[in-house]
């Protein structure tokens, strides 16, 4: 597939962790397009450091995607330079610690 690449345009997966809010708001500076991978991109609460960053209101996009979704982060990555991978999931342990 032949996809043409977009200047200056990143993907921040787990974007509202504390990796990657540190990240966004360093690229964001940097003057790139972000495009920042969330679970919920309606949850206002949880986003709303990402949406006062510098330059976040022009060049900040975040979209829905999850790690237990096989393909969830396509179109997030589609025609992007770079992909930061901070998302991770906190898997729940097993109620039999023997298992
Ligand atoms: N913090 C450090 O000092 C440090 C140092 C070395 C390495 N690391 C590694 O760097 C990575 C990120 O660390 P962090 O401290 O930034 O972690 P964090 O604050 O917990 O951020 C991780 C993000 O992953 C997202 N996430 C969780 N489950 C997900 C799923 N199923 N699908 C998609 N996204 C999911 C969450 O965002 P949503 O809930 O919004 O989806 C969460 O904000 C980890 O692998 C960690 O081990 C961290």
């Amino acid at each position: 597939m032949d996809q043409k690449l977009e200047s200056g345009k990143v993907c921040v997966t787990g974007a509202s962790g504390f990796l990657a809010s540190w990240l966004i708001k360093r690229l964001l500076l940097s003057g790139y397009h972000v495009t920042g991978t969330v679970r919920d991109p309606g949850n206002q609460k949880k986003l709303a450091h990402l949406w006062r960053l510098e330059g976040a209101r022009e060049r900040l996009r975040l979209v829905k995607a999850d790690l237990m979704e096989e393909g969830s982060f396509d179109d997030a990555i589609l025609g992007c330079h770079g992909v930061f991978h901070s998302a991770s999931p906190v898997l729940k342990p097993s109620s039999d610690p023997k298992a």
